[in-house]
C-alpha cells in the first residue's frame, strides 16, 4: 500500500527526462551517463584512488600518510599525515598562474551604486593584513573566531583569515538574534567576535553591533570585538574590546605566512537546529573538506576559467561556506557575491544582476525561484539572461511546477538544472546531476557524487525496494563530512550513527526509482502516517503548486481521531487569485488527482505569508505548532517576519 503511494505520485514524473544540451555536453567535465557510470564504480571500488588524486590537485605542504581511516568508529580521519592550509590554496596557489589578476569575488552592494570587485592578488593582501590584526590581538591556531556580519566582502576575507593563522571560525548569520548569538558564542567560547555597525536591507539599516552589544557583557570569553562600517549606524564602542576594521588594517602588514594545518585540523564551526532546542555545532576539518568542496563545485556546477558563477546563499549558512567561499576560490574562479534581496528595491533584482554582471552559473534555493515565479514573467523579460549556462537549486525538494518555470522562464529551456542534495553535516554536495552526464528527471537530485553511497533503509535496517520510501543514509564515508559535533561527540553518535550505527542518517526520508534516481521527500518528521500510509509533505505540496492558481504551500501532520494523522494545508494563492471555499474544495479535488485520495488535505488554510527563516526555509515546526493548537509555538526568533505566526493562528480553520 505504502508503495503505490509512493510510486503513483511520482510515476508520471519519474518518466519525464529532459537531457543536455550537445552544446553543453560537448564542453563538460563528464560528459554521458556512462562515463559517469565509469567514475563512479572506480572510485566507489578503490576510495583511497578515488579521493587521492582529486586532492594532489590541491597544494601540499607535506602529502597525507593514508587517505582515510577511522580512528574509532565513526569517527573518520582524511588524508592523515597531510599539512595544508585552506587559504594558501584558495588564494597563494593562484598566484603563480596567469590568475592572479583574474577576478576572485564581485560584490554587488544592495545599493545599485555600492560594488567592489577584488582580484586574486588584491583578495590575498586583503586577507593577509587581516590575519595579522588577528594576530595582533592575540588570536593563534585552535582559537574560536565568532563573525556576526553582513554580506559584505569582509565576512568572506575574515574567514579566509582565519584558516590562514589556524583559527576556528564561527559564523553566526546575522539575521539571527542577540540571544542566539550568545548561545552560539558561548558553546564555541570564541574569544573575539567580527561585527559591523549593521547591515542593510531593503534599504533599511538595521544594527548588529548594538544586538551583539546586548549580550557581551554575558559573553566573558570575547576579549576583543572588531567592528565594520556598513549601515552608517552610530556605535558605541568600549575603547579596551572595541576597535575598528578600517583602523586596524591601516597599518597591518600585507605579508602573512599560511600556516600549516594538519589535516584533521579543525576548520570552523557551523550551529545549525537539532531536534532538540539547543544547537548543534557542526564541526568541519581541514584537508578533506577543502577537497570535497574543492571537487564538488567542479563537477556539479561544471566550472570554467572564463564563468562568473553565481551563489545567491548568505555566507552565514553552510551553502554560502562551501559554495560562496571555498569551493569556487579553491578553483580559482569568480563568485559574485550579493548584499541585498530578490525583490529590492523591484522583483527584477536577481535578473538585473545576472544581466549586469553576465551571470553564467546561477544557483539559488526553490523558495527563491517560487516567490519570483509569484512576482511574475514580465519581471524577468526586462532583462537578457542569455549569459546563463547552468542553474542550481538547494535547501529543498524543488517541485516540478518551480522546475519548470525555473528551466523556461530563468533557463529557456537551454540550462540544466543541478538539483544539489546536501546538509550542513555533509560539508558539500552528496546527491546531484553532474549537469552533461544526467538526464534529468524533474524533482529528483539525481544520482550520488562519486564516492558517495547512498541507500534507502527500512524500519528494520534492509534495503527499500524500487520506489518504496524509507531512512536516507550514506553507507561509506566521504571527505566533506562533519567530523563531530563541538564539545559533543556523543550527540554525533546519538543523531548520526545510532538508528543504523554503520551508517551515516541524514534525517531525510528518499525513495529510488527504477533507474536509480533519488528522490527526496522531506525530513523524517515531514513524513506523515495517514491511515497507516506514508505520505511525504514535500510531495503533497508539490501537487498543490502544480496547480495554477497555488504560488507557495506548506503541509503538516494534524492529530486525527479516526486516521492517526491527517494533512493540514497552507496555502499561499499567486497575487490577484480570490480566495474561496470552491478553490478550497478545487485543490482538495486536484491533489486527489495527482497523487491519490488518500493523500487529500483535510483542511486547506489560505495564507499571504508562510513564517521563514531568513534564508527562506519554511519552519514547519511552528506550523505545526499552530496547527495542533498549541498554545506556545516555540522560539520565532530565527523568522524572517514574526508576525506572519499570529495572523495564522488567527485565521486556523476549525
Ligand atoms: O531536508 C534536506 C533539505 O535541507 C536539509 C539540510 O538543511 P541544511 O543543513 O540547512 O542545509 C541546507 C543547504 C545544503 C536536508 O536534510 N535539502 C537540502 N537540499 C535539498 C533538500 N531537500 C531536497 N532536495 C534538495 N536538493
Amino acid at each position: 500500500m505504502e508503495e503505490s503511494i509512493l510510486s503513483v505520485s511520482s510515476e508520471r514524473a519519474e518518466r519525464r527526462k529532459v537531457n543536455p544540451s550537445k552544446k553543453f555536453v560537448k564542453s563538460a567535465y563528464v560528459k554521458s551517463l556512462r562515463e559517469y557510470n565509469k567514475i563512479y564504480n572506480e572510485s566507489v571500488k578503490n576510495p583511497a584512488k578515488f579521493w587521492g588524486e582529486k586532492a594532489k590537485q590541491l597544494h601540499w605542504f607535506k602529502k597525507w600518510k593514508t587517505v582515510f581511516k577511522y580512528s574509532k568508529k565513526p569517527f573518520v580521519k582524511w588524508f592523515e599525515g597531510g599539512k595544508i592550509n585552506v587559504s594558501y590554496n584558495c588564494l597563494d596557489r593562484h598566484l603563480t598562474t596567469w590568475r592572479k589578476n583574474k577576478a576572485a569575488l564581485i560584490w554587488q552592494g544592495e545599493p545599485e551604486e555600492d560594488s567592489r570587485t577584488y582580484t586574486y592578488v588584491e583578495l590575498h593582501r586583503e586577507v593577509c593584513k587581516f590575519a595579522n590584526v588577528l594576530k595582533r590581538k592575540g588570536i593563534r591556531k585552535g582559537d574560536r573566531v565568532c563573525l556576526y556580519m553582513p554580506m559584505i566582502p569582509e565576512i568572506a576575507i575574515a574567514m579566509l583569515a582565519c584558516t590562514r593563522i589556524g583559527a576556528i571560525h564561527s559564523i553566526v548569520f546575522g539575521g539571527y538574534s542577540a540571544e542566539s548569538l550568545r548561545k552560539r558564542i558561548k558553546d564555541s567560547e570564541a574569544k573575539m567576535l567580527i561585527t559591523a555597525d549593521g547591515s542593510l536591507r531593503k534599504g533599511k539599516p538595521m544594527p548588529l553591533k548594538d544586538k551583539a552589544d546586548s549580550v557581551l557583557g554575558k559573553c566573558r570569553s570575547v576579549k576583543n570585538v572588531i567592528v565594520c562600517k556598513r549601515a552608517n549606524i552610530k556605535v558605541k564602542m568600549n575603547k579596551r574590546r572595541d576597535f575598528w576594521w578600517h583602523e586596524e588594517m591601516k597599518d597591518a602588514s600585507p605579508f602573512c605566512k599560511a600556516v600549516e594545518m594538519d589535516a584533521e585540523d579543525p576548520l570552523f564551526i557551523l550551529y545549525t537546529s537539532g531536534t532538540t532546542g539547543t544547537p548543534k555545532g557542526v564541526l568541519h576539518t581541514t584537508g578533506g573538506y577543502l577537497v570535497y568542496v574543492y571537487q564538488t563545485t567542479k563537477w556539479v556546477f561544471d566550472l570554467k576559467d572564463d564563468d562568473t558563477y553565481w551563489c545567491t546563499a548568505d555566507v552565514g549558512w553552510i551553502t554560502g561556506h562551501s559554495y560562496i567561499v571555498y569551493g569556487p576560490l579553491a578553483n580559482g574562479a569568480t563568485s559574485l557575491m550579493f548584499e541585498g534581496v530578490p525583490t529590492y528595491p523591484e522583483p527584477d533584482r536577481f535578473w538585473q544582476i545576472v544581466e549586469k554582471y553576465k551571470v553564467n552559473v546561477f544557483y539559488t534555493a526553490p523558495t527563491v525561484v517560487r516567490a519570483l515565479e509569484r512576482e511574475g514573467k514580465k519581471w524577468v523579460d526586462k532583462h537578457d539572461l542569455s549569459s546563463l549556462r547552468l542553474l542550481g537549486s538547494v535547501g529543498e525538494p524543488i517541485n516540478p511546477d518551480a522546475w519548470n518555470w525555473y528551466y523556461n522562464v530563468i533557463g529557456k529551456r537551454k540550462c540544466p538544472i543541478v538539483d544539489t542534495w546536501w546538509q550542513t553535516e555533509t560539508g558539500g554536495i552528496l546527491i546531484t546531476p553532474l549537469p552533461g552526464a544526467m538526464p534529468l528527471k524533474p524533482g529528483s537530485a539525481t544520482m550520488p557524487f562519486p564516492g558517495v553511497v547512498p541507500a534507502i533503509l527500512k524500519e528494520d535496517g534492509s534495503e527499500a525496494a524500487a520506489n518504496e520510501g524509507g531512512d536516507l543514509v550514506i553507507k561509506k564515508s566521504w571527505p566533506g563530512i562533519g567530523r563531530t559535533v563541538w564539545k559533543n561527540p556523543k550527540r554525533y553518535i546519538d543523531v548520526y550513527f545510532s538508528k543504523f550505527p554503520d551508517y551515516y542518517l541524514a534525517g531525510d526520508a528518499a525513495k529510488k526509482d527504477k533507474d536509480g534516481y533519488f528522490w527526496i521527500m522531506g525530513r523524517i518528521d515531514d513524513v506523515v502516517n495517514v491511515s497507516g500510509h506514508r505520505i511525504g509533505t514535500a510531495e503533497v505540496e508539490s501537487a498543490l503548486v502544480s496547480h495554477k492558481t497555488v504560488a507557495e504551500s506548506a503541509v503538516v501532520p494534524m492529530s486525527h481521531e479516526i486516521k492517526g494523522q491527517c494533512l493540514y494545508a497552507f496555502v499561499t494563492l499567486k497575487r490577484g487569485v480570490k480566495k474561496s471555499d470552491k478553490l478550497k474544495i478545487e485543490l482538495v479535488k486536484h491533489v486527489a488527482r495527482v497523487i491519490g485520495h488518500i493523500a487529500k488535505p483535510e483542511k486547506v488554510q489560505f495564507a499571504d505569508a508562510l513564517p521563514k527563516t531568513r534564508s527562506g526555509k519554511i519552519m514547519r515546526r511552528i506550523l505545526k505548532a499552530i496547527v495542533e493548537g498549541k498554545k506556545d509555538v516555540g522560539d520565532t526568533t530565527t523568522l524572517a517576519d514574526a508576525s506572519v505566526v499570529k495572523t495564522l493562528i488567527r485565521e486556523k480553520e476549525k
